[in-house]
């Protein structure tokens, strides 16, 4: 018998205040010509006092929960991607366990940057097929707004705050067509660690720290590696990128997006984009865009959905969904 993990429920959440491209002008020397030229984005959305990271991810699960159909007293594993967790510890994904009111199962945080979304999935859909969980909530949520150097131009326009979220449940599945997550990779090269990292943290400054990029060099790799990676998963899965219906990419720049899709002969219009309305949400982007994508129905239960993602590390990976 084979046991595969079938997305049964999405959900997002975003804080209330939403951030143009022509108020960041107001804050630092750019603007919506500029932002829009290089980026793609047009707004994203500012956490607020007693908008957290738990609280973004909180929301997201339940709505998640409601779309499964699901109580949260059924999940019994909660994997949580942030780097921005509400504290250093514990774990936010203890504190949105205990929020949700589904305390004793497993539930623990990691720490991939933009890739966090993918990491966390693998793990979970690992964990569910060796019989660890039966029914599980990957989250994606952050709040990189509190990580931010306001007063750098070159950072501070690229990046917003929210949480997204999905329902993985244990399903035997003998039959070819089955739903469920047919194939993940992840990979990860600590050499390039110093092209997009915060310059902080408790065992070396003993400060939250701000985040530092060099965007060029990072956007010549993204390109690169998400090609690589996307390759493997279709190599894996014996699939053509012409079987894929949707690829919902991490949402940092509209041109990597662009620019990953053309090296594969994917169409633009399969690629689901919502970097314009929310930046890059780093390990939110990923679930924010599906749950666009899903409550908006262009994706339709029996769709092939290749999520993938680049980010600080550098950590990157792919994996391929049947909805
Ligand atoms: N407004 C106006 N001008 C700006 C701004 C700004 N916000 N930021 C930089 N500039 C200026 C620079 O100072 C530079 O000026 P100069 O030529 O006088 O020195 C000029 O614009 C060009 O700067 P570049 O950094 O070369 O611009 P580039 O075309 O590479 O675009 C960008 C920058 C958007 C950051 C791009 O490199 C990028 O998207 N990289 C990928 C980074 C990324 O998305 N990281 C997220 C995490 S990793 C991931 O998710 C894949």
């Amino acid at each position: 018998m084979t046991i595969r993990s079938v997305l049964t429920g999405t959900g997002s959440a975003l804080p209330k205040r939403a951030v143009s491209n022509a108020e960041m002008a107001q804050m630092v020397d750019t603007s919506d010509e500029w932002i829009v030229e290089r980026t793609g984005i047009r707004n994203r959305y500012i956490a607020g006092e007693g908008e957290t990271t738990s609280t973004l991810a909180t929301e997201a699960a339940r709505k998640a929960l409601i779309a499964a159909g699901l109580d949260a007293a059924k999940i019994d594993l909660i994997v949580l991607a942030t780097a921005t967790p509400d504290q250093t510890f514990p774990a936010t994904a203890t504190i949105v366990q205990h929020a949700l009111g589904c305390n004793g199962g497993i539930a623990f945080d990691v720490s991939a940057v933009c890739s966090g979304f993918l990491y966390a999935l693998g793990v979970a859909d690992s964990m569910l097929r060796t019989g660890m969980a039966k029914r599980a909530l990957v989250i994606g949520a952050e709040t990189f707004s509190r990580i931010l150097d306001w007063d750098d131009r070159t950072t501070c326009v690229l990046f917003g705050d929210g949480a997204g979220a999905v329902v993985l449940e244990a399903r035997d599945s003998d039959e070819a067509d089955a739903p469920g997550i047919l194939a993940t990779r992840l990979h990860a090269d600590g050499a390039h660690a110093c092209l997009l990292y915060v310059d902080g943290g408790p065992s070396t400054t003993g400060t939250v720290g701000k985040v530092r990029m060099k965007g060029r060099e990072v956007f010549r790799h993204a390109v690169t590696n998400l090609a690589d990676v996307l390759r493997e998963v279709l190599d894996d899965t014996g699939l053509t990128a012409d079987q894929i219906d949707w690829v919902v990419p991490h949402q940092a720049n509209a041109r990597i997006l662009d620019a990953t899709a053309r090296k594969l002969d994917l169409p633009p219009e399969k690629v689901v984009i919502t970097v314009d309305q929310h930046a890059n949400t780093s390990a939110a982007s990923v679930p924010l865009a599906l749950d666009t994508a899903i409550r908006d129905g262009r994706i339709q239960p029996g769709h092939m959905v290749m999520l993938e993602a680049m980010g600080g590390g550098f950590t990157w990976g792919a994996s391929l969904i049947r909805i």
